[in-house]
C-alpha cells in the first residue's frame, strides 16, 4: 500500500461530521456567494493573524493579482521576487505587462536572498513579492527594512505557509499584504480553490474588495477596473471546519517536520534549514538530493510517493527567460536539480515516516 503524498481523507474523516454540518447549512441558507460564512471566516483568520483586514478571494493566485492591482501596479513596472516558487508568482506580474526581477535564493532555506535584493532595485520597482516556500518565511526583516529605504511595499507570498511565525508574528501580517492559498494540498486548505489577502491598511483593503467584485464600489457602480475574484460560501464553511483543528494540526506539521529533521541529520542527507527565528507549518518537506531521478523511482517502487518543488526556476521558463538572463540565478538552478519533497500530513504516522525515512536511506 501506498503511503499518501498528502493525507487529505485522513483529515476528511476526523473532521466529517464539522464538514458535513457546515456544507449542509449553506445548502440549506443558500446564499452560495458571499454568504454569511464569507464575513465568518473573514474574521476568524483576521484574528488568527493580528491583521486588521482580511479579504477571502478564488485562489491564491487571484490574490496576489488583486494586490498588485490595489497598489496600481502598470505596465512597464518592475517587480522584485524570486525564482525558486510556484508560476503564480510570476504569472500575475507579467499579466499586469509588469517586469518579474528574479533574485537569487538563499542555498540553505530555498527562500529570496534578501542580501541580493537592493542591487536590483531601480526607478522602475514598484513591489517586492517574497515567497514563504514550503512554509518557511524568507528573511521580512531585512527585505522590510530595503522596502522602507526605497518607499516600496512588500506582498509576502504565504500560499505556502499559513501558521508559520516569523519573530512571533503571524505569516500574512508581516508586511503590507499578505497573500495565501486554500488549494487543497495547502497547510489549510478548502475541497476547491480559494485564498485570502490580509493587510493592515485600510485603503488598500477597500481597493481589494471592490476589485474582488469587478471594481463595484456600489452595486452597478464600477469606479476600477476588477475580476470576478470572490471566494464560493461552501468554501469558505469548508476552511472554516477545518479550521477547528489547525492548531493541532500545525503543531503535529512541526513535531512531523522536526522528526524527519532528526532522523535525515543523523543519515547525513541535506536538508532545508530552519531559522531559529521562526517556524514553518511544512507545506511540503524538502531533502536535498544528488542522484533524484533514481531516488525518487526506487521510492515509488516501495510505494513512497515524492514530488519537485520545482523542477525550474521560472526565470528558465520558456515563457518568461527572455525576461532575466537564463544563468543569473545559478543557486535557484543548483537547488531545481537538487529539491525532493517527502510525504507530510498532520496525520503521517510514525510508522510511515520510519518507513520513508527508512525507504531513503535504503
Ligand atoms: C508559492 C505559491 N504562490 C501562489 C500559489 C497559487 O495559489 P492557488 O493555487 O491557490 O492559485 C501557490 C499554489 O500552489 C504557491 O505555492
Amino acid at each position: 500500500m501506498s503511503i499518501p503524498f498528502i493525507d487529505l481523507k485522513a483529515q476528511y474523516k476526523a473532521l466529517q461530521p464539522q464538514i458535513r454540518e457546515r456544507i449542509n447549512c449553506v445548502l440549506e441558507h443558500g446564499q452560495y456567494i458571499m454568504g454569511p460564512e464569507v464575513k465568518e471566516l473573514e474574521d476568524k483568520l483576521q484574528t488568527y493573524t493580528g491583521a486588521k483586514h482580511c479579504i477571502t478571494v478564488a485562489s491564491g493566485t487571484e490574490a496576489l493579482l488583486i494586490s498588485l492591482m490595489a497598489l496600481g501596479i502598470e505596465p512597464g513596472d518592475e517587480i522584485i521576487t524570486t525564482p525558486f516558487t510556484f508560476v503564480a508568482t510570476a504569472e500575475v506580474i507579467v499579466l499586469l505587462g509588469a517586469k518579474p526581477v528574479f533574485v537569487d535564493i538563499e542555498p540553505d532555506t530555498c527562500n529570496i536572498d534578501a542580501g541580493k535584493i537592493e542591487a536590483k532595485v531601480t526607478n522602475k520597482t514598484k513591489a517586492i513579492i517574497p515567497v514563504s516556500l514550503y512554509g518557511q518565511v524568507a528573511d521580512m526583516d531585512e527585505i522590510n527594512a530595503i522596502a522602507e529605504k526605497h518607499n516600496l511595499p512588500v506582498i509576502e507570498d504565504a500560499a505556502q505557509s499559513f501558521g508559520a511565525e516569523y519573530k512571533g508574528n503571524k505569516s500574512c501580517n508581516l508586511s503590507t499584504i499578505g497573500c495565501t492559498s486554500f488549494f487543497p494540498s495547502k497547510p489549510l486548505g478548502c475541497y476547491g480553490d480559494g485564498g485570502a489577502i490580509f493587510t493592515n491598511d485600510d485603503n488598500l483593503a477597500n481597493a481589494c474588495r471592490e476589485i474582488r467584485v469587478h471594481g463595484q464600489s456600489q452595486r452597478y457602480v464600477h469606479t476600477r477596473v476588477g475580476v470576478g475574484g470572490r471566494m464560493d460560501t461552501i468554501q469558505c464553511a469548508v476552511v472554516l471546519a477545518k479550521f477547528e483543528r489547525f492548531d493541532w494540526e500545525v503543531k503535529q506539521r512541526q513535531l512531523i517536520g522536526q522528526r524527519y529533521n532528526e532522523l535525515l541529520a543523523a543519515a547525513n542527507i541535506d536538508l532545508v534549514t530552519l531559522r531559529p527565528d521562526r517556524t514553518s507549518v511544512y507545506a511540503q518537506y524538502t531533502v536535498l538530493v544528488s542522484d533524484r531521478d533514481e531516488m525518487q523511482k526506487r521510492l515509488s517502487e516501495v510505494g513512497i510517493p515524492t514530488a519537485v518543488h520545482y523542477p525550474v526556476p521560472l526565470n528558465e521558463q520558456p515563457v518568461y527567460n527572455h525576461l532575466c538572463c537564463p544563468d543569473c540565478t545559478p543557486i535557484a538552478e543548483n537547488m531545481a536539480m537538487r529539491v525532493m519533497s517527502l510525504p507530510m500530513s498532520p496525520d503521517l504516522s510514525v510508522k510511515d515516516q520510519d518507513k520513508i525515512v527508512g525507504g531513503l536511506l535504503a
